[in-house]
């Protein structure tokens, strides 16, 4: 079974060119090796999960998107969490301009006071140049407006939560891209996995499957990579295909709500078996609960989220990834005026400054995506082509509780950030 970020399809008059490339790469990546850098960050360009699929592949990320010459993007990272922030730096480096990608800055703003997180946000200053940190007077939720006042203008600043454990590799160029050619859209949001508002629309259109929590404590979980210690620890490594572990047992009356506590600590979450009532199979799972609501149960809900994120993990398994999305030529989502999380979006920095301050009794993400632009008359948008997952939020604090995050630095390190 081939991987499905593996090159499938490249045409074959392009082999020799690809060689030359392979080979300019390799020197320099070995040049890069003994001079600095301990991971291979695999370009962006590389074809990626579900390429080839129908309506995708002929959409290639090389002929359609192309970084503006003299324009600037900058990655904005509220950091907090080392646990999380190891897998989101793999992807970032990957999406530096010097391995294809359109970032030309990383700025990570220091949002937490705990000195073993920022200790580790020391060590990942060392990796790149283009990565900056900035210190803001005031941490944790009061700090966030004072962080939009030091955008530099002129710029495209891709914000980004620490907690994003997993994007397209044209997840920033496609939002970036969608932000320039519509002005008429005050912010350009990935379509986030994990997202109260689009994961109604995920379920609905059936990108979610019928996964339950294991009950029965006596199974071991899948640890193939039991003897590979993550680089920085916190997080055990599980395989991250589904195929690796087995499917859900129990008996046929079980029904797990959107409102249970999780089972246990480290459990994890299987699959359903597919049969021809699966469409009933689902209706026994926390899913079935989600509304269409910033506030409703796909923001409160762990159980929710889980069953988003392995759901998720299949379908980039089995390269499936266009049921998240429109048709390339379809416009994006519009989410006026709901507000919308806010944790991977497309701001033009020029724009935002023009409008500081932040009203001292408002949020940042209600003043970007509902106040703002109501009050410009602009759109905010979602690039369904453009697909990001975020761990958790806030009210979902038992999805630590399951072996997502081992699966997330799993798929991190086997696909992205591997060592050389
Ligand atoms: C950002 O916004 C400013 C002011 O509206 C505009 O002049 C500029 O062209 C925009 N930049 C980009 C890259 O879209």
């Amino acid at each position: 079974m081939s991987s499905p970020s593996s090159n499938r399809c490249i045409n074959v008059q392009w082999r020799p060119l690809l060689f030359i490339l392979a080979a300019i790469l390799f020197s320099y990546t070995i040049f890069t090796t003994l001079t600095r850098v301990d991971y291979d960050f695999k370009s962006p360009l590389s074809a990626s999960a579900g390429s080839c699929r129908p309506g995708y592949g002929t959409t290639g990320l090389h002929h359609e998107l192309v970084k503006p010459p003299g324009l600037k993007v900058i990655a904005m990272v509220f950091y907090g969490r080392r646990d999380r922030t190891q897998i989101l730096h793999c992807f970032l480096m990957r999406n530096l301009v010097d391995q294809g990608g359109w970032l030309d800055e990383v700025h990570w703003i220091r949002n937490t006071d705990d000195q073993q997180d920022l200790e580790y946000l020391d060590r990942l200053l060392t990796y790149s140049d283009r990565y900056k940190q900035l210190f803001q007077e005031r941490t944790k939720d009061e700090g966030y407006s004072d962080a939009w006042s030091k955008l530099e203008p002129g710029n495209i600043y891709v914000k980004i939560d620490d907690d994003v454990v997993w994007m397209a590799d044209d997840a920033i160029p496609r939002i970036v891209t969608t932000k320039i050619q519509h002005p008429e859209y005050l912010l350009v949001s990935a379509n986030m996995v994990n997202s109260p508002l689009m994961g109604w629309l995920h379920y609905r259109a059936g990108a979610v499957h019928p996964y339950l929590p294991e009950m029965s404590p006596e199974d071991t979980p899948a640890t193939i990579h039991a003897q590979t210690q993550s680089y920085e620890a916190d997080v055990h490594r599980v395989s991250w295909k589904h195929i690796d572990h087995p499917l859900w047992q129990g008996p046929d009356e079980f029904v797990f709500l959107h409102d249970e506590k999780a089972p246990r600590e480290g459990h994890r979450w299987l699959r359903l078996p597919e049969t021809p009532a699966s469409t009933a199979q689902l209706r026994r799972t926390p899913v079935v609960d989600i509304t269409y609501d910033t506030w409703g149960t796909g923001l409160q809900s762990w159980a929710i989220a889980a069953q988003h994120h392995y759901s998720f993990l299949e379908n980039l398994y089995n390269a499936d990834l266009q049921l998240y999305k429109f048709a390339a030529d379809a416009k994006p989502w519009i989410t006026d005026y709901d507000r919308l999380s806010i944790n991977f979006i497309a701001i033009n920095s020029t724009e935002i400054l023009s409008h500081l301050p932040i009203p001292s009794d408002v949020v940042d993400e209600e003043w970007l995506t509902v106040t703002l632009p109501r009050s410009i008359g602009k759109s905010v948008a979602v690039d369904t082509q453009a697909l990001g997952a975020h761990l958790s939020f806030f009210f979902q604090g038992e999805v630590t509780s399951t072996d997502l995050l081992g699966r997330y630095l799993d798929y991190a390190e086997e696909n992205v950030c591997r060592e050389v």
